[in-house]
């Protein structure tokens, strides 16, 4: 595997391995190190097994950071809330199509309102279920983990599954990234580069071991160096 040429690399910190009481500084630490926008995981306890933040945290975090917020909504009826965490200050809204019926309109419904709409893809999901609206997105988020939580050990067939979606997109003419989320850290984040992935998220690998700026830095000069490679 060769990394593309112009790839753009991201690092989005997870929030979810963040220490909750002081936020505002763990984003500051973690900007410092390079992040370039922040990875907001939303859980309800129905369609992944575990409760986490909702919109008024979004809201609080718009006033803590000047960076996008990336915020992907782990919940079985997103279409209820997309409205609310876009006027909170969402920037990026990602949605799982194992939940939606309707994708085309939702994303359609994202963009309206102003935000960059991205499909998600559980493990276990074929890449076939955004075909029909590869062109449309702004960007996909490729799950190398199965969403509920931090921590988890990424999935080697994720980089197939990145190659493959990275082809779709280009098939359809979209040059929109591939966010990558589970599982990333100093071990991984080379092989993902180099499967075609841009926008980084990392939850314990930045915020787990109390120096969130020298972790992100790690992480974001290891991926851009395999973005040149
Ligand atoms: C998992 C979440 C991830 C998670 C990543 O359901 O979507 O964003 O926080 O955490 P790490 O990087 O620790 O695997
Ligand atoms: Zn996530």
């Amino acid at each position: 595997m060769t990394s593309r040429s112009g790839q753009a690399i991201r690092l989005a910190p997870s929030i979810l391995a963040a220490d909750f009481s002081k936020l505002g500084a763990e984003i500051a630490a973690a900007t410092r190190g390079g992040a370039d926008q922040v990875h907001v995981d939303v859980m309800d306890g129905h369609f992944v097994p575990n409760i986490t933040i909702g919109v008024p945290v979004v809201r609080s975090l718009r006033k803590a950071t000047t960076l996008p917020l990336d915020v992907h909504l782990m919940i079985t009826d997103p279409d209820r809330y997309i409205e609310a965490f876009i006027d909170a200050g969402a920037n990026m809204v990602s949605v799982h199509v194992e939940v939606l019926p309707h994708l085309h309109r939702t994303i359609a419904q994202i963009k309206k309102l102003g935000a960059k709409a991205g499909a998600v893809l559980n493990p276990s999901t074929p890449v076939v279920a955004i075909e029909e609206v590869a062109a449309d997105l702004d960007f996909v988020l490729v799950m190398s983990v199965n969403p509920g939580f931090g921590g988890q050990v990424f999935i080697p067939h994720s980089l197939t599954k990145i190659q493959n979606v990275r082809a779709l997109l280009d098939r359809a003419g979209n040059r929109a990234p591939i966010e990558v989320d589970g599982g990333i850290d100093l071990t991984t984040v080379e092989s993902v580069v180099k499967a075609g992935a841009e926008w980084l998220v990392a939850g314990n690998a930045i915020f787990g071991g109390g120096d969130a700026e020298n972790a992100a830095r790690a992480i974001k000069d290891k991926a851009t160096a395999a973005a040149k490679g």
